[in-house]
């Protein structure tokens, strides 16, 4: 009798390597976690555009790090308007003709109150600033920022702990998080085959200009001092603390290398504790 032995071998296919210098585009970026990412990334050798409403902010923003001997350039433009992503990431291929390779979707805005008090105007903002603009970005980025058929790429969606628990007096905040997770999760299932991952990051309480407005406005519900809010927040981390913009970045950063190629379609927080799933 014979037996015909089969072998099978199985070969890991190796994972496509970034292109030199990738050019990365990071929305809302002259300011707190957007900032830190510019600053994270430019200096790991992207080139990155970055952007805000603020043209002054932009143009300001964007000497100090050239002063810093990094390589960014940015725009003013407002994430909300589907004609000013397109505008954004046409300069953005133009600044250094190459394709964008990354994109963080960091702009958004903080929002809530007492939902049966909410205005229609400060939900469809919250919505617009912090979900649709995340949609308008990708599709304008895959389409013909070059990053749809690119051999390689990274998605990196900044959303929040808030985009997996409820938020108390931030229905609208919380609920475009949570969107911008699930957003996250489908596509990240589409493109992984492609060579693109898409990941959300999920900070808790960030020291940043709007951590500063966020104290301000509970202060205001709550009628006390933004210093007792503070200790309030502090009280529910378990490391003690707010987050650093600087350590958000860095999970930005790792995400975009060739060594994260495994992580996609995830929702990973920076939150000292706060969240825990
Ligand atoms: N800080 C936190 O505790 C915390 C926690 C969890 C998640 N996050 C998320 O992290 C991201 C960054 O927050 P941050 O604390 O760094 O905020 P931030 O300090 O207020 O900075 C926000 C940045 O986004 C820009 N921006 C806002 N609306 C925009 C629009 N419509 N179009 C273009 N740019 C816009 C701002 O510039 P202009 O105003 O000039 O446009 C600024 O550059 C947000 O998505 C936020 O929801 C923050």
């Amino acid at each position: 009798m014979t037996t015909t032995t089969t072998t099978s071998t199985t070969t890991a296919r190796p994972a496509p390597a970034a292109p030199h210098r990738p050019v990365a585009l990071v929305t809302g970026g002259t300011s707190g976690i957007g900032l830190a990412v510019v600053r994270d990334l430019a200096a790991r050798g992207h080139r990155v555009f970055l952007c805000a409403r603020t043209a002054q902010d932009v143009k300001r923003t964007v000497e100090e790090l050239r002063a810093e001997g990094l390589d960014v350039a940015g725009a003013a433009a407002d994430v909300r308007s589907r004609e000013a992503v397109a505008e954004l990431v046409a300069a953005t291929v133009a600044e250094w003709d190459a394709p964008v390779s990354v994109l963080v979707n960091n702009a958004g805005r903080s929002g809530g109150g007492p939902t049966a008090g909410i205005s229609d105007e400060l939900w469809y903002d919250v919505i617009d600033t912090n979900l649709n603009s995340v949609f308008l970005l990708t599709r304008e980025v895959l389409v013909r920022g070059g990053l749809g058929g690119a051999p390689w790429g990274r998605i990196i969606n900044i959303a929040s702990t808030a985009g997996k628990q409820g938020v108390l007096l931030g229905a609208p905040y919380s609920a475009s998080k949570h969107a911008v997770v699930g957003f996250t999760k489908a596509l990240g299932k589409e493109l992984a085959p492609a060579g693109i991952t898409v990941n959300a990051v999920c900070p808790g309480y960030v020291e940043t200009p709007m951590a500063q407005r966020v104290r301000a406005g509970y202060a205001a519900a709550w009628d006390t001092t933004a210093e007792d809010v503070q200790e309030q927040f502090e009280a529910k981390i378990p490391l003690g603390r707010y987050a650093t913009p600087q350590e958000v970045a860095a999970m930005v950063g790792y995400l975009t290398t060739d060594l994260a190629a495994s992580v996609t379609a995830q929702a990973l927080n920076v939150c000292g504790g706060l969240g825990n799933f």
